[in-house]
């Protein structure tokens, strides 16, 4: 089966991993903060926190902002559940704003037209999580100037984007977010199997941060509040968790870093390939951009008269583990029960029923991929 991504495993992510499992520290060793230093360089972002998973990421960046029950934190309904449940970790509400139907992204346009309804009638969200579907940015700059008229914060899911760039910069260095989250999930723009990262500019979010992923525990002298008991002391100052990532997975991560560049390019140019070969068909290609990280290559079927619930039974059948993003987070069971209802944010949900995510990831062959091509015209053009 050529799935539609996969990790990208060569021997020197295998030497990373032996050497760790042959050295002292399987866990709280140098690997975590040296792969957090080089996410910190690549992003060009003085704090890099790193953890077990982007939820992780997305859980400790609410509580470090301060999201309580009552506040209000709002998302797109085109992403994966964890943007929206890392509110309900806290305790706060979610809503959501609807998105572009070209890019999948949250619409800012909405996203302006109901803070200035929620300022009259109802809560402001304390918190806006924008994802950047597919690894396409969204617009941080106008979004950042809306979060300054309205007073809220702002946590990016760049959970797709890591190494695409924004506008002259690279996501995440979270210069028009107060935290910026990555996930390094196998199929993610690199994996450390499971991770994540809070990538920061300010220091006292980092700090908080590096407390709630270890149980609320320092060490850091200057934070003591007893700093004279000995050198085996350390303080727990708040209620945290065990979200630590292990010296295994930070060596595999600062190994896949170091092709993450190479990545990027095969993605792209995969990409490109696409809209090359496919342009002919009757189908809704992702705009060009050479600057998306390609986390995915969604393509709309609706103008091609087939139904998307064949054509993904169909290409499967073919050898093709094609995919749907996402299953709109206010129609899941749970928010439904919440009193989300369908036909609530009208463009997610059409996204949804036409979209399928096909082949793309950096081990793809030309030749794998043209074999699909080919697959997919017989099946549009039959
Ligand atoms: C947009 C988005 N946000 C958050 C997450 C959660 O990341 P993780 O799987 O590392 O917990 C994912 C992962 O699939 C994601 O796609």
């Amino acid at each position: 089966m050529i799935p539609y991504s996969r990790q990208s495993i060569a021997q020197e992510d295998i030497d990373h991993v032996l050497a760790v499992l042959q050295s002292d520290f399987l866990t709280q060793g140098p690997w975590v903060p040296g792969f957090e230093s080089i996410l910190a360089d690549y992003c060009d972002c003085p704090h890099a926190v790193a953890v077990n998973s982007g939820t992780s990421a997305l859980h400790i960046a609410c509580l470090a902002l301060g999201l309580q029950p009552g506040d209000a934190l709002w998302t797109t309904p085109m992403t994966f559940v964890a943007s929206a449940n890392c509110a309900r970790y806290c305790g706060a509400n979610v809503d959501f704003v609807d998105v572009n139907a070209e890019t999948g992204n949250m619409d800012l346009e909405l996203l302006e037209h109901k803070l200035v309804r929620t300022r009259y009638s109802g809560t402001l969200p304390k918190i806006v999580v924008p994802v950047h579907f597919a690894g396409h940015p969204c617009d941080m700059k106008t979004l950042f100037r809306l979060g300054e008229e309205y007073g809220f914060k702002i946590i990016e899911d760049a959970s797709h984007a890591l190494g695409a760039d924004c506008e002259g910069t690279k996501v995440g260095d979270a210069r028009h977010a107060h935290i910026t989250v990555l996930s390094f999930h196998p199929v993610k723009m690199i994996t450390t199997a499971e991770g994540g990262a809070a990538m920061t500019r300010h220091e006292e979010l980092a700090q908080k941060m590096r407390m709630l992923r270890t149980h609320g525990i320092t060490k850091d002298a200057e934070l003591l509040t007893n700093p004279d008991e000995g050198a085996w002391y350390y303080e727990q100052q708040m209620l945290g968790y065990n979200y630590r990532l292990t010296d295994l997975q930070a060596a595999l991560g600062v190994a896949q870093m170091g092709r993450l560049n190479s990545f990027l390019e095969k993605r792209r140019l995969l990409a490109k390939r696409y809209r090359e070969k496919l342009s002919g068909l009757p189908l809704a290609l992702p705009t060009d951009n050479d600057q998306a990280s390609w986390h995915l290559y969604r393509i709309g079927l609706s103008m091609c008269g087939k139904s998307r619930k064949d054509t993904y039974d169909h290409l499967r059948e073919k050898g093709y583990g094609v995919q749907v993003h996402y299953y709109p987070v206010h129609l899941q069971p749970y928010y439904r029960a919440l009193g989300f209802k369908p036909g609530q944010f009208p463009e997610a949900e059409g996204f949804y029923e036409d979209g399928l995510s096909i082949p793309l990831y950096p081990d793809l062959t030309f030749e794998e991929q043209d074999a699909f091509i080919a697959a997919l015209t017989e099946w549009v053009e039959g």
